[in-house]
C-alpha cells in the first residue's frame, strides 16, 4: 500500500494496531498523532524507527495542519471513548471528540488530504427495536459519546460534499484485542475480563450480563480501515458498519473465559450501566459490498490470541 499515511491516536490500542498494519502492507510514511493521554509510546515499541512521532492533541490546529504536508489519507482514530466517562466528564469528550475531530477535517482540507477514514460508533444507534442494526437505520443516541460520534459522522459527509474531501465513516463495534489498556474503570468490558481472569479475580458485571455486543478483533478493524482507505471515491461521504455480524451476551464472554483457563470465578453483578445499550449487532451487507470486508477472527480466535498477548506481557 503505497503513499503517505496519518493516524490521530496512533498511540492507542486501535491506532497502533492500524499503524502496524499499514507498516506491514508497505505504507510509504506514516506519520502518528497522539498526545499520549490515553495512548502510550510502548504501544509502537517495535515500529518506532519507522514511524514519525508527534505528540501532539487534536485540539492544536496549527500543529495537525504541519503534521499533515505532504499526507494523502488520514486515519481519525483520537477520542476520548466511554459511555459513562462522557456522562461524567462532559466537557473534555466534548471538547475532543467534536472541536477535536472538527480541526482534523480543517486541517486536512487545508493540508490537501484527499481523504479521512473516521472511526465513527455503533453507540450512534441506541436501542433498536429490530438487530441486526442496518446504516439505513434511526439513529437515536444514548449518551453524549454516542451523540459526539454522530456528529462526526456528520461533519465528514459534510467535508465530503461541501469540500470535496474524501470521507468514509466506519462505526466500531466493540473493538478488542492486544493492546487494549484495562488499567481505567471506563476500559473496554474484554480487556477487564482479560485481565480478571488471569489475576483470578471477579469482574463486575453491570446489569444481569444478558446484554450483548458484537465484539470486534482489532486486526478485523484494521483491515477494513485498509479497505476503506483504497474504496472507489464513489463511497466518499458515507457511513458503513464496522462489525463482524456476530453477537455474544458478557456472561458468555466470562464463561468463555473461565472455561479457557479451567477455573471457576463466578462474577459480581451491580446495578446497570447508566446510558448502556442494551444489544448490539452489526448488518455487514454494505461494508461488505462496498468496501470488500471481511472479518477472519471468531469470537473465540480472537479471545484466545488476545488471553495470549496478556498472559505474555504481563
Ligand atoms: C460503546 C460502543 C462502542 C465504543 C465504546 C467506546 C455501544 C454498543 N458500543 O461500548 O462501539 O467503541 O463505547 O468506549 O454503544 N461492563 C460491565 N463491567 C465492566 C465494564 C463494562 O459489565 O466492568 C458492561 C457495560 O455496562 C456494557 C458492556 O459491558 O453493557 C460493554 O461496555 P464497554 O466495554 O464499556 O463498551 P460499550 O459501552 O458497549
Amino acid at each position: 500500500m503505497s503513499g503517505n499515511f496519518l493516524v490521530t491516536g496512533g498511540a492507542g490500542f486501535i491506532g497502533s494496531a492500524l499503524v502496524r498494519g499499514l507498516l506491514r502492507e508497505g505504507a510509504g510514511r506514516v506519520v502518528v498523532v497522539d498526545n499520549l493521554l490515553s495512548g502510550h509510546r510502548r504501544n509502537l515499541d517495535e515500529v518506532s524507527g519507522s514511524v514519525e512521532f508527534h505528540e501532539t492533541d487534536i485540539r492544536d490546529y496549527e500543529a495537525l495542519r504541519a503534521a499533515m504536508t505532504g499526507v494523502e489519507t488520514v486515519f481519525h482514530e483520537a477520542a476520548i471513548p466511554s459511555v459513562p466517562r462522557s456522562i461524567r466528564e462532559t466537557l473534555p469528550s466534548h471538547d475532543v471528540n467534536i472541536n477535536g475531530t472538527f480541526n482534523v477535517l480543517r486541517a486536512a482540507k487545508d493540508a490537501g488530504v484527499r481523504r479521512v477514514v473516521y472511526a465513527a460508533s455503533s453507540s450512534a444507534y441506541g436501542d433498536t427495536l429490530v438487530l441486526p442494526k442496518v446504516e439505513t437505520m434511526q439513529t437515536s443516541p444514548k449518551s453524549p459519546y454516542a451523540a459526539q460520534k454522530l456528529m462526526g459522522e456528520y461533519y465528514m459527509s459534510v467535508w465530503a460534499s461541501c469540500f470535496g474531501l474524501e470521507t468514509v465513516s466506519l462505526r466500531y463495534f466493540n473493538v478488542f484485542g492486544p493492546r487494549q489498556d484495562p488499567s481505567s474503570p471506563y476500559s473496554g468490558v474484554l480487556s477487564l475480563f482479560m485481565k480478571a481472569i488471569l489475576d483470578r479475580s471477579c469482574p463486575t458485571i453491570f446489569g444481569d450480563g444478558e446484554q450483548s455486543r458484537d465484539f470486534t478483533y482489532v486486526e478485523d478493524v484494521v483491515a477494513l480501515n485498509l479497505k476503506a482507505a483504497q474504496a472507489p471515491a464513489s463511497v466518499s461521504g458515507r457511513v458503513f458498519n464496522g462489525g463482524n455480524g456476530g453477537r455474544i451476551t458478557l456472561n458468555q464472554a466470562w464463561t468463555l473465559l473461565q472455561e479457557i483457563e479451567g477455573v471457576h470465578i463466578p462474577a459480581n453483578y451491580g446495578p446497570p450501566r447508566e446510558g448502556d445499550v442494551r444489544d448490539s449487532q452489526a448488518d455487514t451487507t454494505q461494508a461488505v459490498e462496498y468496501l470488500g470486508h471481511a472479518p477472519q477472527y471468531s469470537f473465540e480466535q480472537g479471545m484466545r490470541a488476545t488471553l495470549e498477548w496478556y498472559r505474555a506481557t504481563r
